[in-house]
């Protein structure tokens, strides 16, 4: 498909009825509506909920030119904005143009390739000690949650090697706000008419408690690093150290707190749900376990992963590679675009909603084979690579993709040996996992397992 100018057609679009559009049938199954309107109508579809008008784009080259090619006319949508910056303020995912550029330009040393090996000994050595709490539930038969398990082990690790904090017993606090206020962004998002928080209706009253919460943690953790006077290379670091080129002018501690709420947000909770699908995967996949934790045995034995282990332990990549495939954490984005805009054939008005849905894309059966079927050999470096680079898009792509790339995926390839070298997990009989789609796509209530010792 090439991108040029020709004669305008018709987007193709579903039925829509009344004021509401499809905004039920979005609101209700959002992966069968999506899924459905793209097998029936294409990789260009059109439609509405309430008054706006949704483009839902299912195709790599106009992912290319949205998010690469044409990328500069496309701006965060005004929806995700005015829902989502109440909670995060000014930060990486709420920001565009200049005030984004500067962010991402003072964040990106901090992902740096060249910094991965410092952090990966913290991780290893949060993640020995937090798992050492199962052998209790593995001693006395007790049941897990391990989507709750994954989400303090990763805030274990993101709080103390991004932003050099302390994670007490506090945090369980900031886990349940986070969740609370995610599932609140997520609901607004998907409801074309909302009140504002200063509207004193009881839900507003408590999402700004909630908000107030997490504001007093983050303004705490700020506090509590600048009197230690430490000079690490953490992001809390860059940022109390980030000064403006023009007026010399340092972040306001209210600036800091934004880009930490964000990175903390976007950081620990996808790589959470991204661990929790995949033990979930490899429990309903038992020859998978077994190669993968052969590979474990082979390479690491009882040692411990490290950072040089990573690159020798490809089965362990291909197998994060195909969860990711399948449950991508970010399931959808949005942009919208500030010009009127051309894609082939059809046209996209100027502040419209474009949606790309990772989750959709890495399921289209013109670019994957079986594309429902965990099979994480389709990743297999030695074969030559059957799919198209842009119709895999887990962490997004362009200038805009995801900062903590690099990052997200060590902390995997350390995660899943260290716990395989000591665990086994088995789903609880007859548990059936239901799929939660908010900002993430979480496991609805947890996924509950049994935990056995192997060590
Ligand atoms: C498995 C884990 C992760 C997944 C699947 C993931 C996925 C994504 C995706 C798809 C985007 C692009 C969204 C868009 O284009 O609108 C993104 C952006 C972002 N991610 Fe991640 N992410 C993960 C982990 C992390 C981590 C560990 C951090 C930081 C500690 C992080 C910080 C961010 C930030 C700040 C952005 C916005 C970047 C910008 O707009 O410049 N993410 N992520």
């Amino acid at each position: 498909m090439t991108i040029a100018t020709r004669a305008t057609k018709t987007v193709p679009s579903p039925p829509t009825r009344g004021f509401w559009g499809n905004l039920s049938q979005f609101q209700t199954e959002p992966f069968r509506f999506l899924s459905d309107v793209s097998s029936q109508y294409g990789d260009i579809v059109k439609f509405r909920m309430g008054p706006i008008d949704f483009y839902f784009l299912n195709h790599p080259d106009y992912i290319k030119h949205i998010l690469i090619t044409n990328r500069k006319n496309y701006h965060r949508d005004r929806k995700f904005l005015a829902e989502a910056t109440p909670f995060l303020g000014q930060g990486l995912l709420t920001t565009d143009d200049e005030v984004w550029a500067r962010l991402r330009r003072i964040a990106q040393p901090v992902f740096h390739a060249n910094q991965m090996a410092n952090y990966a000994a913290m991780i290893s050595e949060a993640t020995a000690a937090y798992i050492k709490r199962w052998q209790v539930a593995a001693n006395t038969n007790q049941v897990l949650n391990l989507k709750d398990e994954m989400l303090h082990l990763t805030l274990d690790i993101v709080a103390p090697t991004l932003f050099g904090a302390n994670v007490t017993d506090e945090w369980q606090t900031f886990i349940h706000t986070v969740d609370v206020l995610q599932a609140e962004v997520a609901r607004r998002l998907i409801t074309p008419i909302t009140l504002p928080l200063w509207v004193p209706t009881s839900g507003n009253l408590q999402t700004r408690q909630a908000l107030q919460t997490l504001d007093r943690m983050v303004f705490a953790m700020i506090a509590a690093y600048r009197q230690q006077q430490k000079q690490e290379m953490n992001l809390m670091n860059a940022l109390i150290q980030a000064r403006d080129q023009a007026t010399g002018d340092s972040l306001s501690d209210r600036e800091i707190r934004d880009q930490i709420l964000t990175l903390l947000v976007a950081g620990y909770e996808t790589t959470a749900s991204a661990l929790s699908w995949l033990f979930y995967l490899l429990s309903q996949h038992p020859q998978v376990e077994e190669k993968l934790r052969c590979e474990v045995e082979s390479m690491l034995g009882n040692e411990p992963p490290t950072y040089q282990d990573i690159p020798r332990m490809k089965y362990t990549r291909m197998v994060i590679q195909e969860s990711l495939r399948l449950y991508p954490p970010i399931w959808i984005f949005a942009r919208s675009p500030l010009q009127p805009d051309r894609l082939g054939d059809y046209e996209i008005p100027a502040n419209t909603v474009v949606y790309i849905s990772p989750l959709i894309m890495h399921r289209h059966p013109e670019f994957w084979s079986n594309p429902h079927e965990f099979k994480p050999e389709r990743f297999d470096p030695a074969l030559e690579s059957t799919h198209s680079e842009l119709a895999y898009i887990p962490f997004g792509t362009g200038a805009r993709s995801c900062i903590g790339r690099n990052f997200a995926m060590m902390m995997m390839q350390l995660i899943i040996p260290k716990i395989l070298q000591e665990y086994r997990f088995h789903l609880i009989p007859d548990f059936q996992v239901k799929h939660q789609f908010d900002i993430t796509l979480h496991p609805q209530d947890g996924i509950y397992m049994q935990v056995e010792s192997v060590g």
